[in-house]
């Protein structure tokens, strides 16, 4: 790869930023380091979008300008940025007078080519999606995005011609089976491109909305908030104004976006860019949502997770590496305190750094605080941690282009877990007691240099930590930043080298102190739950378990665990993952093509090491089992059961 350009969503500056929103600015900085460290050249935008009716509304009900309303708010990303350590090379703001100059050109230009044009519309306007709607795209007479009533509205406004760019953009999308990633979502836009494709309204009265970016040909019209949005991504990188900046790092590489905005960047952006007359992004990837247990986080539920209060809490490393090692990229993730301090205490405080303590301080103690010096060869255990150690580093090079980077993440804790079982395995504290001097050079100086392996792969995720963590292991202080080189190449501690002195690098934390703060829950649901009966639900918490019908595409055994099965489904437009506990009962082979019925908002879980996204339905008495089907053959998937 030559250059690597990412781009984030630009955020609204309604109201302070949440947990999605720090989740894609983390996302885009890790990948955004991992690729300085590799060398390549490296450019990452993120920014936010200032224009439209949510800001003017926000600005209404605080009682400021919207433009005030921007400038407060645009501070908290900042704040939050600079608190998660994110190295974006530009902020864009869509009120940047360069940005507003840019889209009034693109507007012009569009219109003197007619490929813009006015006409009288009659259609449904949803507020808070500020989206339009023809009859038919209703749902019920309400928004099909959100739900909520809509407006009819009758006016003159001006039209994009999208429409004329549909046969071709089926055909970008068909030829180019990278550029919308996961492939559910690539057919989901596909699935939507089935209908006729509309042009699209790219304009606003202003006296429905004045908060935004005058139309050039019509000072009666603001622009589209979407139209002027989206053409960030290229006017921040010096389109129509350095043509050396922008040809170096357009077309972009990914633009990192929600699943709930595919369609104006896998729809509108990519007709805008045809009819610009610029190249392609290389590919446009949609994660999933965070929710918040099962709950969508909403500010009227008040389950909104505040970014900032998790760093002060727990610290900038730990929430980036949470945020990074618990989502599987495409699919949605849940967040609760708990799951954070169960992967905290396990992976970081546990693995990562009991292992970092050991070693530091039995270095302290029996070598003075100095890499000692080996005179003996390796043996059968020192080879395998180094192999192992090794493979984490090619796992983590091959997830990031695959987007795989919990899977990346996984396999470098594996070698952390290797590195405690050498440690276990050759008890140094023994070989210490005992005066062997030379083999306990040998197990440390292989314990170290592992670690100083792993913390260069996971400086991304963590810098700060990791920087702490190579000085803990010697590592000279000129070279704290991980070079890609060494990184690959066993062997680099030098003898002599001093190690900085470490406390505990991730404090365990105490669950009773999380016990104690929901105690009050707790005792009440207690209280409630009656003993020894069968407990009776409301339709309410039935309403709560999503069963869906799903077709087995593939199945097959997991090695080393003779109970379960891992399968793949076809949930609609969805692929999944799950494991299920049947292999006594079924073949592989029996499962393909089987409509079964499966639980498809259950948390993701690690199976054996095996990623679960749900679970399926099964009759179970004494030793007998028999999956949950539906009656009908060839049913449509992704349905919904109850
Ligand atoms: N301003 C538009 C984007 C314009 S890009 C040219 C916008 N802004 S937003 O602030 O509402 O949302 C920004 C991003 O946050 C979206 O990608 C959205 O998917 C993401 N998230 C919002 N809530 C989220 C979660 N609960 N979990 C993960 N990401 C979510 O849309």
């Amino acid at each position: 790869m030559n250059e690597f350009y990412i781009t984030t969503p630009i955020y609204y500056v309604n109201d302070k930023p949440h947990i999605g929103h720090a989740y894609t600015t983390i996302l885009a900085d890790v990948l955004a380091r991992y690729h300085r460290l590799l060398d390549v050249p490296t450019f990452f935008l993120t920014g936010t979008d200032e224009h439209g009716q949510k800001v003017q509304q926000a600005a209404e009900k605080n009682g400021i300008t919207p433009q005030e309303q921007c400038d407060q708010t645009v501070v908290r990303f900042k704040e939050l940025w600079d608190k998660l350590e994110i190295t974006n090379d530009k902020f864009i703001r869509t009120t940047d007078a360069n940005h507003k100059e840019v889209v009034q050109e693109v507007l012009q230009d569009l219109f003197d080519r007619d490929l813009i044009y006015k006409d009288e519309y009659k259609g449904w306007y949803c507020v808070p999606c500020e989206r339009f709607y023809t009859e038919k795209d209703l749902v019920e007479g309400k928004c099909p995005e959100c739900g909520r009533e809509v407006q009819e509205i009758v006016e003159s406004n001006y039209f994009f011609r999208m429409s004329q760019y549909q046969d071709w953009l089926i055909e970008h999308i068909n030829n180019n089976p990278g550029f919308i990633q996961p492939d559910h979502r690539r057919n989901e836009t596909l699935g939507f491109l089935k209908q006729p494709l509309g042009d699209l309204c790219v304009s606003r009265p202003k006296s429905r909305l004045s908060w935004g970016i005058e139309l050039p040909f019509d000072t009666d019209y603001v622009c589209y908030v979407w139209f002027d949005a989206l053409i960030n991504y290229i006017s921040g990188i010096g389109y129509r104004r350095d043509d050396a900046e922008f040809n170096k790092w357009w077309p972009a590489s990914t633009h990192l976006i929600g699943k709930d905005i595919l369609t104006t960047h896998t729809v509108y952006w990519p007709t805008m860019m045809k009819a610009m007359g610029i190249e392609m992004p290389e590919s446009i990837f949609a994660h999933g949502w965070w929710l918040v247990g099962r709950d969508k986080m909403s500010k009227s539920v008040g389950n909104v997770v505040n970014p900032m209060d998790m760093c002060e809490q727990y610290g900038v490393d730990a929430f980036r590496y949470f945020l990074m090692a618990e989502m599987t990229l495409g699919h949605d993730a849940s967040f609760t305190e708990e799951v954070f301090v169960n992967r905290y205490n396990s992976d970081l405080a546990n693995d990562l750094g009991n292992m970092l303590n050991r070693v530091n301080k039995m270095i302290f103690k029996q070598f003075d605080g100095k890499i000692p010096v080996v005179t003996l060869e390796a043996g059968d255990a020192e080879k395998e941690l180094q192999k192992v150690t090794l493979e984490a580093v090619e796992a983590l090079k091959q997830s990031i282009p695959s987007m795989k980077l919990d899977a990346g993440i996984s396999a470098v804790m594996t070698a952390v877990r290797a590195g405690n079982r050498y440690m276990e395995q050759k008890a140094p504290w023994v070989l210490a007691k005992e005066g062997k001097m030379d083999e306990l050079a040998l197990v440390l100086y292989t314990a170290a240099e592992s670690l100083r392996i792993i913390a260069g792969l996971l400086s991304p995720t963590m810098p700060g930590k990791m920087a702490e963590m190579r000085a803990a292991l010697g590592v000279p202080a000129d070279q704290i930043e991980a070079d890609v080189e060494k990184l690959s190449h066993w062997g680099e501690l030098q003898a002599g080298a001093e190690l900085a002195p470490i406390k505990a690098l991730f404090q365990r934390i105490d669950k009773k102190q999380l016990a104690a703060k929901e105690e009050p829950k707790q005792k009440k649901a207690k209280q409630v739950k009656p003993e020894n009966v069968v407990e009776l639900i409301d339709i309410e918490d039935f309403g709560k378990v999503q069963l869906k019908t799903a077709k087995v595409m593939e199945a097959e055994p997991v090695e080393g665990a003779d109970r379960i099965l891992k399968l793949q489904l076809e949930v609609g437009q969805e692929k999944r993952q799950i494991i299920a506990g049947i292999a006594k009962f079924y073949k592989p082979e029996e499962l393909i093509g089987k409509i079964i019925i499966i639980v498809a908002n259950l948390k993701p879980a690690e199976i054996r090491g095996v990623k679960s996204h749900g679970m399926l339905l099964a009759a179970k008495k004494k030793k007998k089992l028999t999956l949950v089907t539906v009656d009908a053959e060839d049913f449509p998937t992704g349905a919904s059961v109850g």
